[in-house]
């Protein structure tokens, strides 16, 4: 099968399981190259995952054959590394947040348009086999018309195990911007657009310190706000409730609930691409678990990259996490923090096609 060649900047943390799916799950890409500030970093994963070259982030920009640039760098360097490599002619697939700013978020997507390349973002579990099973049970009517959801990540922050976490608390990262988007992609893939969002915030504690290794000690001052509390009015009317908290030692919420007019549906965690799925009518037999209807239910990081991918074997421009929809997502979380300064409801200015969802009975390795 044809390949599309990637050039990935950034070889971090998260860069292991993107390697691994786009040199052994996918059968459309192909790592050409990869790029990190840190030469060590990039030396361990050229070798790691038998990737051809390394290269500077200026060299694939210049090379002709290098289609897609996946920018995983840290939040921070996502609209200068997107903005340079859409300049150079190069499709981009960034890392979530988009930006750190609606502004620069929408200058992306203009910019992408003005070009005619295609833009997109993290996170692409909205098309594992849990999520796509949702929207299936969704889009079959099995709950009738949505009317609400509710959606809750509670956790005490990524200092005890990730080993730089100092990006989580400056500004591009909080809960809302580190977590959101796997919570808001969902709830926006599931139930379509938002109009207009409300929201409260709060710091709870000044510093932050690392204890996992090695940088164990280490004490981060805490730029942004860590609890943060939203509500999302739907286009369709449906209203949503999302709270996302660094500052809570334990909980018992659920991830993503969607209610709607004839039942309820318990969403999986969409920081991953399995179920279980859990559906609730009106039988008054409470709820029961559905079985997948869609594959990639394992940890498919990439898969977003790969459908990118084969849009441009396919000559067309309709990739699924599109720039539109990480761009309204941005919006949102945007919009929460900025009522919160105002005291007013945002108003929603962006709006996005609502991706078509992956087909049933795909065969592992392939996206259409
Ligand atoms: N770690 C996770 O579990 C995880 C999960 C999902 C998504 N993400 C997202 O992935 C992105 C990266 O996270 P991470 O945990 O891998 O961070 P990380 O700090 O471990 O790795 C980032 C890498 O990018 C490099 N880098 C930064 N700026 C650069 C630039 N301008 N040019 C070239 N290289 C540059 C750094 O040297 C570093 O090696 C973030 O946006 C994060 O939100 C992380």
């Amino acid at each position: 099968m044809k390949k599309v060649n990637i050039g990935v900047v950034g070889c971090g943390n998260i860069s292991g399981i993107y390697f691994k799916n786009l040199t052994q799950t996918f059968l459309n890409t192909h790592v050409y190259s990869c790029a990190d500030l840190n030469q060590k970093a990039a030396k361990a994963a050229a070798e790691q995952w038998n990737i051809p070259r390394i290269q500077t982030l200026e060299e694939m920009l210049e090379d002709p054959e290098i289609e897609i640039i996946l920018n995983i760098t840290t939040p921070q360097s996502h609209y200068d590394i997107c903005k340079k490599a859409l300049l150079a002619g190069k499709h981009v697939y960034v890392e979530k947040p988009l930006s750190l700013s609606f502004d620069q978020g929408a200058e992306l997507v203009r910019l992408a348009h003005e070009k005619g390349l295609m833009l997109g973002g993290a996170p692409d579990t909205f098309l594992g086999g849990g999520i796509q099973t949702c929207r299936k049970l969704i889009d079959d009517g099995f709950i009738g018309q949505p009317i609400g959801a509710t959606a809750f990540m509670l956790c005490h922050g990524h200092e005890s195990w990730h080993p730089s976490p100092e990006f989580y608390y400056k500004k591009g990262g909080g809960p809302m911007f580190d977590m959101g988007p796997y919570y808001l992609t969902a709830l926006v893939n599931l139930m379509g657009g938002v109009k207009e969002v409300t929201g409260m915030t709060h710091k709870t504690f000044d510093t932050r310190t690392i204890t996992s290794q090695p940088k164990f000690g280490t004490v981060v001052e805490v730029e942004v706000p860590t609890h943060v509390a939203g509500s999302l009015r739907f286009t369709n009317g449906a209203i949503g409730t999302i709270i996302t908290s660094f500052d809570v030692w334990n909980s018992t919420l659920p991830r993503i609930e969607i209610y709607g007019t004839r039942g309820s549906l318990l969403v999986p965690d969409p920081n991953t691409f399995g179920g279980p799925v859990l559906l609730s009518t009106l039988d008054g037999s409470g709820f029961k678990e559905i079985p997948l209807t869609h594959i990639y239910a394992e940890n498919s990081r990439g898969l977003g990259v790969a459908d990118m991918a084969q849009c441009i074997l396919e000559g067309n421009r309709n990739n699924k996490a599109s720039g539109a929809l990480t761009n309204h997502v941005l919006e949102i979380m945007c919009g929460i923090h900025e009522s919160d300064e105002t005291g007013r409801t945002y108003v929603m200015k962006s709006s996005f096609d609502r991706p078509e969802p992956l087909p049933c009975g795909l065969i592992k390795g392939y996206v259409r």
